[in-house]
């Protein structure tokens, strides 16, 4: 069993922390299909040296006694996940039956989001949240809150004591949902408007960005949608997340609700929503056409293997999109999604890969979860790899946990089988210790 020793000295000091083990990280994004990457950064045995919550690099030899010094050897350490879309008051619906989209909104999520008007919900709700994600590896996300300007507001508080990235906005919808779940154009305006002022760019290092976050666009009018436009038009710095193209009967929805656009994907892009700052979720049932323009207006898409799955929604071609040159990262999409955890997702990627008769190496996966979703939120100067001066979001993970894996993990004959083995085999039981910006963010009990 990997030992753990905390090896502490009272002049240390507390800003000057060492982590061993297994490192790996990614200097670039790896080439499909190719196993042994020279973007692959694995560093066996070696301590990871992190001051003033920054990483200031990498080495084998032990630190003199001016750090404080925690031993994982035996476990591998990598940059915290990024999960690039996932619903906070979604966590009362995972795993709700028997429903596609439509449905399963109306079912249940609309119910579970209409509880999040109460600041006392919206507040429990997003701690509980955000320490789920900690939990799972995850330490920075993309997430929807509800219609209601105290979920995004009970998620920034949240995140700026945990001194988390996170990206996030009021969502907007003025049509086609309960009452309880509707604003208008112009109170949704000012509410954006008043939680950009107050959010965007603060927080402790100014982690917290505001999302312009229409929901789809069956819930919003053209002049709603019109207006979230606007806002991104005036101030490129905003992020905007939205779904798109994710069902059939969606899609179909979509083109009785707004016949000028030559596709889904159209709609947004007429009202000025798709620039590089834009994070649509699935994707799924888009075009050529649709896949030229997220490259021209430098927007990414979110695959969300796990959701896609369970709604019966479709097969993303991560292929086509990374064929396109369209970033792409990967989303839990919880509740639609069933776990938080990003190798379970990772791995459920691979299933839709190879059915697709693709095969998703363990580095590409790991990257698109790490360091490529950083790339595509802008954020490569703070997040998503072991790069100097980068913000430490670190996890340290047990290699295996249980018979079986442990029994995988003994044999597997070089670096890539490892790690796949990994990332098929693991979860968030595997998780030994979250630290976000340096500082421990979760430990894991026993
Ligand atoms: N489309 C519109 N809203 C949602 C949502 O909450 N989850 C998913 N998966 N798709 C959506
Ligand atoms: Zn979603």
């Amino acid at each position: 069993m990997p030992s753990e020793t905390t090896i502490k000295s009272s002049s240390t000091p507390p800003n000057r922390l060492a982590l061993r083990g297994d490192l790996l990280d990614f200097s670039a994004q790896p080439a499909w299909g190719v196993l042994d990457s020279p973007a692959v950064r694995f560093q066996p045995d070696h301590w990871l040296l992190i001051a003033d919550g920054r990483i200031q690099g990498s080495q084998a030899a032990e630190p003199d006694e001016s750090w404080h010094k925690v031993d994982h050897s035996g476990r591998l350490i990598m940059p915290g996940f990024v999960d690039t879309h996932v619903h906070c008051p979604q966590l009362d619906v995972i795993a709700s039956y028997g429903t596609e989209l439509l449905d399963w909104l109306n079912t249940y999520t609309f119910p579970a989001e209409c509880r999040y008007a109460d600041p006392a919900v919206a507040q429990a709700g997003a701690e509980r949240f955000l320490d789920a994600l900690l939990a799972h590896g995850t330490t920075a996300a993309v997430v929807f809150s509800t219609v209601h300007k105290v979920s995004a507001e009970a998620l920034f508080a949240a995140a700026a004591e945990r001194g988390m990235r996170l990206i996030t906005g009021k969502v907007l919808m003025d049509r086609h949902a309960p009452a309880a779940l509707l604003d208008d154009v112009a109170s949704a305006e000012r509410d954006c408007i008043d939680l950009i002022d107050r959010w965007h760019g603060q927080g402790p290092r100014g982690r917290l960005a505001y999302a312009v976050t229409p929901r789809f666009a069956p819930t919003s009018s053209a002049a709603q949608l019109a207006m979230a436009g606007a806002l991104c038009r005036a101030d490129a710095s905003l992020y905007m997340q939205t779904h798109v193209a994710e069902n059939r009967a969606e899609v179909r929805w979509v083109s009785d609700l707004f016949p000028q656009a030559r596709s889904y994907l159209d709609v947004y892009d007429q009202l000025g929503l798709l620039h590089p700052r834009a994070v649509l979720a699935h994707g799924i049932w888009l075009d050529d056409e649709d896949r030229q323009a997220l490259l021209r207006r430098g927007a990414q898409l979110a695959f969300c293997p796990s959701s896609n799955l369970f709604l019966g929604s479709g097969l993303f071609d991560w292929a086509a999109a990374a064929g396109t040159g369209v970033p792409v990262s990967v989303a839990s999409d919880v509740g639609g999604g069933t776990s938080l955890s990003m190798q379970r997702n990772l791995l459920d990627a691979y299933k839709v890969q190879a059915l697709a008769g693709q095969r998703l190496s363990a580095w590409a996966a790991l990257h698109a979860a790490t360091r490529g979703a950083a790339e595509g939120l802008g954020l490569t100067h703070e997040l998503g790899h072991f790069g100097t001066n980068t913000l430490a979001d670190v996890c340290v993970w047990d290699w295996a946990c249980g018979p079986v894996a442990q029994a995988r993990d003994a044999v597997a004959q070089n670096l890539h089988e490892r790690v796949f083995a990994w990332m098929c085999l693991s979860d968030e039981r595997n998780l030994v210790s979250s630290y976000v910006a340096g500082k421990i963010s979760y430990h894991r009990k026993t």
